[in-house]
């Protein structure tokens, strides 16, 4: 039986299109969840969007529609974004959906049963832009601290008695030392929650687009209770019997965030799912922002990143690929094109696509356009290089469950960069003359070290190592991780090779 991994993007605000964020967040999901599938995992991948909320309703009157037509407009952008992307999620949830509904009114009846929600009255200050409250302490000249306006906001509400969980949040970060991630988030989130928590006001009263408190329906519930609910939702919670103790994929995996929602995620979500009595899911982590030529992002400076076009102009391998190589997983990160453009050609161009097109064309004219069978003995140099991957797999796999995304292609790429070298120092097409058996050797060592390579890079470049292996014919159901262990046996007819990437002019 295969184990069931379960991980989730954040729902994306639908005031805004897609941008380069959005894609960040969901393609390293989409990169473990294609990973654990690969490796026998039992995998529920969810995304979706967010659709409630005062900032929602805001954007809805600016383009003169109700809030549902805009919703319905807007979210096909994030639904656009997965196919553009190659995005493989199994699921995609809308707020507005009936599930979504059910399940937050149940959460919210499950808090008021449990004893920790209470009416009062709130009073202080609210960033529609971050849907945040704050308190007047954490005001920096008169904004939020992300720079968000902040208006004050006086209304009955019901509140969240978040100060009772201060300590079982305490003792859960100690016990879990993995719960938040990466280290310096985790401590961040820690001081967080020693400096004191306030009681959470979770209900408004000033607008009406959200979901309507259980049995006062002047109440709306606070967009972000409203929003985590959603990992809920898709896992059935509201037909649910067993305080979720029997759900299949909850309690997640892993939840994937932005550094600016940890405090959501790691604070509120799991302090909610206490006082509901619901499990805790197993892992936050938080990746850091782009910027873009060194530029903040932002609408108004007009430099916000539009994941569409990059793929149309560079091809989304090469865009999966540079998102997680430029960058240390977790850190800030810069957008540049010279950079785009310099990975493109040296990493994909002349690296992998070169030692691919090197050595199915020479196998191509020199073995009778067939792979050579696996040989009855190998050169130590040979070895050397076969195993350089297949004795290492437990180490990837450790790789993807430690987020250590650019870490993994590094590797690869060593391996890419030493069968290059291979390539040059046996060179083949000299042996070609002098010791036809030895070329064939060599060729066999180079199209095995490359069909461990692409598997491995099936879920960072998917179309392109769908392509290869397609190439040099590795049959669809011998392309998991476990596969890489297993030598191939050669001996398969193949074509003249396609090029990977083309080369990009800078
Ligand atoms: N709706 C909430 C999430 C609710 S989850 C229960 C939300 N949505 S969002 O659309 O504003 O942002 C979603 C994600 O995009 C966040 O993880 C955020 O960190 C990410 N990014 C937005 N801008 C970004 C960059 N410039 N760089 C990297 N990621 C950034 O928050």
């Amino acid at each position: 039986m295969s184990t069931p991994f379960y991980i989730t993007t954040p729902i994306y605000y639908v005031n805004d299109v897609p941008h380069i964020g959005h894609a960040y967040t969901t393609l390293a999901c989409d990169i473990m969840a294609r990973f654990k599938r690969l490796d026998d995992n039992d995998v529920f991948f969810l995304t979706g969007t967010d659709e409630h909320g005062q900032k929602v309703e805001t954007a809805a009157k600016s383009k003169n529609l109700k809030p549902k037509e805009f919703v319905d407009k807007v979210s096909i952008n994030f639904v656009k974004l997965l196919d553009c992307m190659n995005f493989s999620n199994d699921d995609f949830i809308r707020t507005t959906e009936k599930r979504h509904f059910d399940s937050c009114q149940k959460i919210w009846n499950k808090l008021v049963e449990n004893g920790n929600i209470y009416l009062g009255k709130y009073s202080g200050w609210y960033a529609v832009r971050d849907e945040a409250f704050f308190l007047e302490s954490e005001i920096v000249d008169g904004k939020a601290p992300s720079g968000a306006p902040v208006e004050w906001v006086e209304e009955p509400s019901y509140f969240f008695n978040l100060s009772k969980w201060q300590d079982k949040l305490l003792t859960l970060y100690e016990e879990n030392e993995d719960f938040i991630s990466p280290k310096s988030r985790r401590n961040e989130v820690v001081s967080f929650v020693k400096g004191g928590l306030k009681d959470l006001s979770v209900s408004r009263t000033s607008f009406s687009w959200g979901i309507k408190v259980p049995n006062d329906d002047k109440h709306i519930m606070y967009v972000w209770l409203d929003a985590l609910t959603n990992y809920l939702s898709a896992c059935d919670f509201s037909k649910d019997q067993s305080n979720m103790k029997d759900s299949k994929f909850w309690p997640a995996d892993i939840h994937m965030v932005g550094k600016d929602i940890i405090r959501f995620h790691a604070v509120y979500w799991p302090a909610f799912l206490m006082a509901a009595d619901l499990p805790l899911p197993k892992k936050v982590f938080a990746h850091g922002w782009w910027t873009n030529e060194g530029n903040k992002i932002s609408k108004s400076l007009g430099n916000v990143i539009n994941p569409f076009d990059l793929v149309e102009e560079y091809g989304v391998d090469q865009i999966r690929y540079f998102l997680m190589r430029e960058v240390p997983f977790g850190n800030d990160g810069d957008f540049s094109k010279s950079q785009l453009i310099n990975r493109i050609n040296s990493d994909l161009a002349n690296s992998y696509g070169n030692l691919f097109q090197r050595v199915v064309s020479m196998i191509f004219k020199n073995c009778n356009e067939t792979i050579p069978l696996k040989p009855k003995s190998l050169k130590n140099e040979d070895i050397i290089l076969i195993n350089s991957i297949k004795n290492n797999i437990n180490d990837y796999r450790l790789l993807i469950d430690n987020q250590k995304f650019d870490v993994y292609l590094k590797n690869v790429w060593l391996v890419i960069s030493d069968a290059n070298k291979y390539t040059d120092e046996q060179a083949p097409w000299t042996l070609r003359k002098t010791d036809f058996k030895r070329m064939e050797v060599v060729l066999f060592t180079l199209i095995e070290t490359l069909r461990q390579i692409s598997l491995l890079l099936q879920p960072f470049l998917p179309k392109t190592s769908t392509s290869v292996l397609d190439q040099i014919k590795i049959p669809s159901n011998n392309r998991q991780i476990k596969d890489v262990e297993v030598i191939f046996g050669g001996g398969a007819k193949i074509e003249l090779p396609e090029p990977l990437f083309p080369r990009v002019q800078n």
